[in-house]
């Protein structure tokens, strides 16, 4: 099956998602829109993110891709419904696939979930993994300051020990086994977070459970000639190029800027 993928976030943190994407599968051709202009999506209200959700699709859609994927946690908890039910072509977002991978990994039955505040606030992880297995005991917490810190490349370990350690404290206490790093942005303070919770719990990245999935339905036909990726930004390319290489692990092509509004 011939593959273009429409990839979009709040920003700049979809392209932790974007590199287990391209890590994962083979080459294929990606375009990626992040909304740099109206990010963070985190602190938003519910109707404001549907309607950006919508707005970046459409943007993507209409460059001909054949699969749209929501690396956002935040845009997958409130848009993907509305979008898969607007839109003809598949829909992915990063929770189903974090879901599965983290009910059929819990051995005691207690999952802890992180992510933006509206992320949490949607309790959608909760849903679906009740949904899958009652049984299973769910525990959540808002950790609205890591995305700034990581953001900003804020190297001060002590702070940032800090605050892992202020977020994560309810958390601990409830005996999880597996916890769901439920925002893009998460993986990069992986390292502190693992430390804190301890070696013995699992910490599930979303973005490396959507590349296991995608990668199951199995190949692509893509040559290695025809594979792209593509960057468009509804703010300043070049902040988003310094900051996300850092995200990505590698260097970033052209980003060119969108037109906003994206639609007039
Ligand atoms: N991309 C968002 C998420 O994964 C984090 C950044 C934001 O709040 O926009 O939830």
């Amino acid at each position: 099956m011939r593959r273009r993928f429409g990839i979009f976030d709040s920003g700049i943190g979809g392209l932790t998602v974007l590199k287990s994407l391209t890590e994962r599968l083979p080459p294929s051709s990606y375009i990626y829109f992040g909304d740099t202009a109206r990010t963070p999506y985190g602190p938003k209200s519910k109707n404001t993110i549907i309607r950006y959700s919508i707005e970046n699709s459409i943007f993507l859609i209409e460059k001909k891709i054949d699969l749209l994927v929501l690396a956002c946690n935040t845009a997958s908890s409130l848009a993907l419904d509305t979008l898969s039910s607007l839109f003809s072509i598949p829909v992915l977002g990063v929770i189903d696939p974090a879901v599965e991978k983290a009910c059929c990994a819990t051995r005691n039955g207690k999952i802890g979930i992180i992510g933006t505040k509206a992320t949490i606030r949607s309790k959608i992880y909760e849903k679906k993994i009740k949904a899958k297995n009652p049984k299973i005991e769910t525990f959540s917490g808002a950790c609205p300051l890591f995305v700034p810190l990581i953001e900003e490349g804020y190297r001060n370990k002590d702070v940032i020990e800090l605050v892992v350690r202020d977020y994560l404290a309810p958390l601990k206490k409830k005996n999880i086994d597996t916890l769901i790093l439920a925002c893009t942005h998460y993986p990069l303070l992986k390292e502190y977070i693992q430390k804190e919770v301890g070696r013995e719990i699992l910490c599930i990245d979303p973005g490396e459970a959507l590349a296991e999935e995608i990668e199951k339905t199995g190949p692509q036909d893509l040559s290695k000639e025809s594979a792209s990726l593509e960057f468009f930004v509804s703010d300043d390319p070049e902040r988003f190029r310094k900051v996300g290489e850092r995200f990505f692990g590698h260097p970033l092509p052209a980003i060119k800027k969108a037109p906003v509004p994206l639609f007039s």
